[in-house]
């Protein structure tokens, strides 16, 4: 008899976490609080948020789950998992304490600078006039960073004095991310291609998964404002192994320790965002869960079973696991994003076109709800349309292929998914 899983989200991430775990023998039942119209396809949605850890807990403890796995960053960071451990129920992920490292960039830039872990030189500040006193000295552009969680929007680069007073105006007077921008971070600007690698750990030891790339801005070339995320590639051909091992020497293996050293029994993911500079890696951010849409390529390489992974992440087990087993291929995703996203966009769209042919591909739903047998646009980002093949160009092609067919009024999607993954680091 296999376990019951519950998965705790509403993403592309927790679709492709669902539709791998559904894959394994362990598991025959799938639960996801609160899913999205694409996830009720596969698993039982649920209604319950994922800041209701009460009713998260209960529904886990009344139902037998298993396992549970946390997709977003909230409830880590508000101890969803020390309260599933109070009431003896297995969780894949961090504590609070561990959490720490994504939900507070002070403590993180401090961690990294007690362990030595490369990254931007940078300065703390609780005070605005001090900040700015600070910015009148600096050479721009710098980037400013509220402290705490701010849905992915804290991070600001600053290219003159004037935008440097005004976004520390916005986070520490106005306070447009609440208590978040108590305090600030301020740090050099970095030049060179952004990476991401994620880890699973037990307490003791972890297992890096692939590489991948994500693609912030939300327009081709790199353009316009940041968003959550408009696509990815995974592997990445410009890190070789020299890169990986410098990588796993000078980031992973001193972040393991380091938590360890702080006396923070880790599981779960970490996941360092990586500027590839000129002088190597430098970590721009950790975060302490899977990236979306980073699962949504990597997930889909990984012939090991998650179920698997996940468990004897939890139970401690990981030094014994072995080696992750992967698929030889390339594998990309394609975002389609409402129109006006990362600003205002409209809701409840209709979306046609949502059957796949092609077992090598996949759409994993992000922003949709579902009414009966016709799904609708229901947030920013709608649908991850992901596609493997033995090389980049020809998912590409797979992937493209699909997105012609998928149909909604206003979708943008990036043309350009994978373009720089030929070029060079910095
Ligand atoms: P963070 O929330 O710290 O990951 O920052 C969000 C995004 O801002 C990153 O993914 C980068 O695109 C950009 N960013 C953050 N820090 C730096 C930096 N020091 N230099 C250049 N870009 C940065
Ligand atoms: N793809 C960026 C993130 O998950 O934070």
């Amino acid at each position: 008899m296999g376990m019951k899983a519950l998965i705790i989200g509403s993403g592309g991430r927790e679709h492709a976490l669902i539709w791998k775990l559904k894959q394994s023998k362990k598991i025959d039942k799938v639960f996801c609080a609160p899913g999205n119209g694409g996830i009720t396809q596969g698993a039982k949605c649920i209604n319950i948020g994922p800041d209701n850890i009460k009713g998260l807990c209960d529904f886990a403890h009344r139902n037998k789950i298993g396992l549970t796995v946390v997709g977003p960053e909230d409830p880590l960071a508000a101890g969803i998992v020390d309260e599933f451990h109070k009431r003896k129920l297995r969780i894949f992920g961090p504590d609070k304490e561990g959490a720490r490292l994504e939900a507070s960039k002070v403590f993180a830039k401090e961690f990294m600078r007690k362990y030595h872990i490369p990254t931007a030189p940078f300065k703390v500040f609780d005070s605005v006039s001090d900040a700015i006193g600070f910015c009148k000295s600096v050479e721009f552009p710098v980037v400013i960073k509220a402290d705490g969680l701010a849905a992915g929007k804290g991070a600001v680069v600053v290219k003159n004095i004037d935008q440097a007073t005004q976004t520390l105006d916005e986070i520490m007077v106005k306070k447009v991310f609440g208590k978040a921008g108590k305090q600030v971070v301020i740090e050099s600007f970095l030049k060179g291609q952004e990476l991401s690698i994620m880890a699973i750990c037990d307490g003791k030891s972890y297992l890096p998964l692939l590489p991948s790339q994500d693609h912030k801005q939300a327009f081709d070339g790199d353009k316009g404002p940041n968003t959550g995320g408009m696509g990815a590639y995974c592997p990445v051909p410009f890190v070789d192994d020299d890169m990986l091992k410098e990588i796993e020497e000078h980031v992973l293996v001193p972040t393991i320790d380091g938590l360890k050293s702080e006396g923070i029994k880790y599981r779960g993911v970490i996941y360092a965002g990586l500027m590839m500079t000129a002088e190597g890696p430098r970590v721009l951010e950790y975060n302490v869960r899977f990236g979306d849409p980073e699962t949504q390529v990597v997930l889909p390489l990984l012939k090991s079973d998650l179920a698997d992974l996940m468990l004897a992440s939890v139970n401690g087990k990981l030094g014994s696991f072995g080696k992750l087993d992967w698929r030889e291929e390339t594998a990309v995703c394609v975002i389609m994003a409402s129109k006006g996203y990362p600003g205002k966009y409209k809701k409840g769209v209709p979306i046609n076109g949502l059957q796949v042919q092609d077992n090598r591909a996949f759409i994993f739903h992000a922003g949709t709800s579902r009414k009966g047998n016709r799904f609708f646009t229901n947030g920013g980002r709608v649908l991850g349309v992901m596609a493997h093949d033995k090389s980049l160009n020809k998912a590409l092609s797979r992937a493209y292929k699909i997105v012609d067919k998928v149909k909604f009024d206003g979708a943008h999607y990036r043309k350009d998914i994978g373009s720089r993954a030929e070029q060079q680091v910095a």
